[in-house]
């Protein structure tokens, strides 16, 4: 049975995986994190996720938590990764990272960190958008590079960053393919630009209701669209993804992984 404590556990993806980690089982939670102000302080993390007391209360301190801990998963925000990789890297106990968002300051962190310990940065950890980058990637290896590669996304209300982590990653995974430098073709996003330039990677983005996740990559030339996509229905997907990956993070060596590496295991 591998222990795992949830830093983010008071939030949407918390509760969802809180869930899922009961139907599978495999894993237990031996400790629950969220922020300093959150009301759920003090809540059984189980009764928070409307489920039976699982007897781990949701607290705001991840280092005591880390002693009796094999992987630690945290889905709360991008400002609180970088603690969370320092205190993760100091107790020797991997790290899944689900937050999105990320910016340089963090991606350094998790550099860092993953001289010591074991960091799986997955800002999509569904089986589905785990096998679309790949096809992303191959898809703009194959084709011309007239074939123009536009981006979109569309997620709820809520959301906090935007293009979405998962995008960014597909207009990654098709900059590879293609062998150029991300942030050299990326445009985030367009008002007023003028022509689209050749090479460009365009993001647009949709914010609405409760959408769960929707992503596409079209590959556009004269006369034919190519057009690869994902639907996420149901923030499960997502959560059993999170706890494949976890299981698989526990006793790792020290290294960046990634979706993919869970995935061709
Ligand atoms: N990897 C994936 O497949 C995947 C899928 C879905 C979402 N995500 C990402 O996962 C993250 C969480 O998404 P969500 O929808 O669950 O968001 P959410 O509902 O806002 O949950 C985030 C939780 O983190 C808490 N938090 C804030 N500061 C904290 C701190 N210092 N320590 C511990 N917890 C803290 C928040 O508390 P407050 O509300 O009080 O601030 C909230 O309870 C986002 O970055 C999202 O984009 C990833």
């Amino acid at each position: 049975m591998i222990r795992a404590v949830l830093v983010g556990a008071a939030g949407r993806m918390g509760r969802a995986i809180t869930v899922a980690a009961q139907s599978e089982g495999g894993l237990r939670f031996t400790g629950a994190v969220d922020a300093a102000r959150s009301a759920a302080l003090g809540t059984d993390l189980g009764v928070h996720a409307g489920l039976a007391p699982l007897g781990v209360s949701i607290g705001s301190e991840l280092a005591p938590l880390l002693p009796c801990a094999d992987v630690v998963m945290d889905f709360s925000q991008p400002a609180v990764v970088g603690e969370t990789l320092g205190r993760c890297a100091a107790a020797r106990v991997p790290l899944l990272v689900g937050t999105t968002g990320l910016g340089t300051e963090q991606l350094l962190a998790a550099e860092q960190a993953a001289r010591s310990i074991a960091v799986l940065i997955a800002p999509n950890t569904s089986l589905g958008v785990t096998l679309l980058l790949e096809l992303v990637r191959r898809a703009a290896a194959a084709l011309p590079t007239d074939y123009d590669i536009e981006i979109f996304e569309a997620h709820h209300r809520e959301k906090k960053d935007a293009p979405s982590g998962t995008a960014l990653a597909l207009g990654r995974a098709a900059a590879q393919g293609r062998g150029r430098d991300f942030d050299d073709v990326a445009v985030r996003s367009r008002s007023g630009s003028g022509p689209r330039q050749p090479g460009e990677i365009g993001f647009a983005v949709q914010r609405a209701g409760d959408i769960v996740g929707e992503h596409s990559v079209t590959f556009a030339a004269a006369g034919e669209r190519l057009v690869l996509g994902h639907v996420a229905t149901d923030r499960a997907v997502f959560a059993r993804g999170a706890l494949a990956a976890a299981r698989w993070l526990a006793g790792r060596h020290a290294g960046r992984y990634t979706m993919a590496d869970v995935l061709s295991s």
